[in-house]
């Protein structure tokens, strides 16, 4: 999906000289997906990237699960949960499977470090919070809204602004590409006239002046077994310019255009992006079905193969009740459901929501981790009782 991005100072031709103003030598850096044979870019540095200085400690990272007492729904009271950390230690894994792992945080304070994911795709959702995203591919500002999507290797630094409201992340990782749905593009890859948001909605890297400082840069790299830390010689960010298709890039929810009908129309048309085994969607405010007889709320239902999350974010949710800006319900396959008592009945007539959510729905079942056994609401499962 990414389209073509050029930004300073780069050779004419690829794998070719470039020099700065003092004569010196740039350093030409591929950062690319598959083996060479998916989207890439071609980074130039005042030093070479590959000069570390020291190999630091590898932390193990695992997951516990927990809160496995019984297959039903759920509703995670994540704005429980207290301030810690920072973007990276402050998230907490509360489901997970092979292919995702959803996590939320609350961060405490800032990093001191710069941080690369070694192998997943992630996909930060800025719930609260302003700040600047800067990596080897610029500056990118961020804040309420924005879905953050950071392609596995690319190499950033995540600092919230001093003045930002409490910042507030539900962090999706994932093993392959987070990108908007194939069916949304033309044969070119351009998203298509009827797709629910344009290239003009994307937001990428702002360029920024290289930094050429000399020092003690510390990196986390995440990896299979855990978290290593590296220190480079050099700033990462001596970067004079860069071309392709690879970088991280910034869709705003609030730019989501919905897809009405005539009836109820099913969260394939909210859908945002896709990735290897999930989707994520966007529930924005709208105009509901036109149909005289139309039910808005949705029917219940059972998405046989998949197991639905969501994360509301901010108004009053159509279908839902007892759940607060925050709340993450989990509805598992293997159980139907739907709206709760009097909410199905309660939409007849009504012309319009206000409600922003995020949904992930994934084609695998989820676990629960240990995290999210501690903020389970027990009394979830019978809200459809009278
Ligand atoms: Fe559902």
């Amino acid at each position: 999906m990414p389209f073509y991005v050029k930004h300073g100072e780069i050779p004419k031709q690829r794998h070719t000289q470039l020099y700065g103003k003092d004569g010196a030598l740039r350093y030409e850096e591929l950062i690319g997906r598959e083996g060479f044979s998916d989207i890439y870019s071609n980074v130039y540095h005042i030093h070479p990237p590959t000069k570390v200085s020291q190999v630091g400690a590898l932390t193990p990272v695992t997951i516990s699960p927990g809160g496995q007492d019984a297959h039903r729904h759920r509703h995670l009271e994540t704005f429980k949960m207290k301030p810690a950390g920072d973007f990276l230690s402050g998230r907490r894994v509360l489901a997970y499977n092979n292919d995702v792992i959803m996590s939320v945080a609350v961060p405490e304070h800032q990093a001191d470090f710069f941080y690369r994911n070694a192998h997943s795709y992630e996909l930060i959702f800025v719930h609260h919070g302003t700040g600047i995203l800067e990596s080897t591919f610029g500056r990118l500002a961020f804040g309420p809204g924005d879905y953050i999507v950071i392609p596995g290797g690319t190499l950033y630094r995540f600092e919230y602004d001093e003045k930002s409201p409490q910042p507030r992340l539900l962090v999706m990782e994932a093993r392959g590409e987070i990108a908007p749905p194939k069916r949304y593009l033309n044969k070119h890859g351009q998203l298509l006239e009827h797709a629910p948001f344009c290239e003009r909605d994307i937001r990428v890297p702002e360029p920024m002046p290289p930094m050429d400082q000399s020092g003690a840069f510390p990196i986390k790299v995440r990896v299979e077994q855990g978290i290593q830390e590296y220190t480079l010689a050099h700033h990462p960010f001596d970067v004079v310019g860069w071309d392709g298709y690879f970088y991280p890039w910034i869709f705003n929810i609030r730019d989501f255009m919905p897809i009405t009908g005539k009836v109820h129309q099913p969260p394939p048309v909210h859908q945002t992006f896709e990735g290897p085994g999930f989707v994520i969607c966007s529930f924005c405010p709208r105009l509901f079905d036109y149909h005289e007889k139309a039910i808005p709320a949705p029917y219940a239902h059972s998405n046989v193969d998949s197991d639905e999350v969501l994360y509301y974010v901010e108004g009053d949710f159509m279908s839902r009740k007892g759940v607060s800006e925050g709340s993450i319900t989990l509805h598992p396959a293997g159980l139907p459901h739907g709206p709760q008592p009097g909410k199905y009945e309660g939409s007849i007539g009504a012309k319009e929501t206000d409600e922003y959510a995020v949904m992930l729905d994934t084609f695998r079942p989820l676990r629960l981790a240990a995290d999210a056994a501690s903020i389970d609401d027990p009394h979830y499962p019978y809200s459809w009782m009278e």
